[in-house]
């Protein structure tokens, strides 16, 4: 299976797309976590996108498209993969398109703005593989350890208020309108957020037609 996941900052991307890569066996790739990594090694792709991701704004497509296309062109991704945060623009879409990339769903997760800033200011992200915790909704078995890689959990960056809102903002302006061009292709598979992950996962595993 080859989706995207779609939705608004702290919709759930990053929660939903780990546990559908462990019951589908396919890889999650994360365009922020990559660029969050780059950053942390100062390569020149995360020196160009740090300015870019403490503003709340995209990255430019261009650089995005092309590690994304580097990234699946991987072995691992021969049986399919989970994109999380990719497309987020319309040239990101179309990229796509011209790349020959085929999705077979894009799912996108509904989650209204006022849930997002209660849930991005109790975020906790492992800082060695990325899983996401939150301090009440999903907090880790030792307060400040990773349950999957016994890594430190840090809070984000971005995950501060006026930075939240700027994300929103962006998301509206930049990504909603990738929920038309997915719908038009016949491809949109809606699925509204629920107040716990375990019910959220029992909607996506439905609209994906994935026994639970
Ligand atoms: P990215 O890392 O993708 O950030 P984002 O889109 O802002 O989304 P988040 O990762 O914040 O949220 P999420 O939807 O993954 O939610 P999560 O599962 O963690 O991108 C960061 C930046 O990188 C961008 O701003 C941009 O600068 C750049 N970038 C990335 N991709 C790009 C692209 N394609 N083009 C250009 N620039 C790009 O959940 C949030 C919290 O809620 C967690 O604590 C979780 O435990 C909790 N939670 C989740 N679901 C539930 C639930 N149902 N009930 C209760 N709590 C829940
Ligand atoms: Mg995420």
């Amino acid at each position: 299976m080859k989706l995207t996941i779609m939705g608004p900052p702290g919709g759930g991307k990053g929660t939903q797309a780990e546990i559908l890569s462990e019951k589908l066996g396919i890889p999650h790739i994360s365009t922020g976590a990559i660029i969050r990594n780059a950053i942390r090694e100062k390569t020149e792709l995360g020196k160009v996108a740090e300015g870019y991701i403490a503003d709340g704004q995209l990255v430019p497509d261009e650089l995005v498209i092309d590690m994304v296309s580097k990234r699946l062109s991987e072995a691992d991704c021969e049986n399919g993969y989970i994109l999380d945060g990719f497309p987020r623009t319309l040239p990101q879409a179309q990229a796509m398109d011209k790349i020959g990339i085929k999705l077979d769903f894009a799912l996108n997760l509904i989650v209204p703005d006022e849930v997002i800033v209660d849930r991005l200011g109790g975020r906790r992200e492992c800082k060695v593989c990325a899983a996401p915790y939150h301090v009440k909704f999903n907090p880790p078995e030792k307060d400040g350890v990773c349950d999957k890689c016994g890594g430190v959990l840090i809070t984000r960056a971005d995950d501060v208020p006026e930075t939240i809102l700027q994300r929103l903002s962006v998301y509206h302006k930049q990504t909603e309108p990738l929920i038309g061009f997915y719908k038009e292709k016949g491809l949109l598979a809606d699925a509204v957020g629920r107040d716990s992950i375990e019910d959220t996962t029992k909607v996506v595993l439905e609209v994906l037609g994935v026994k639970g």
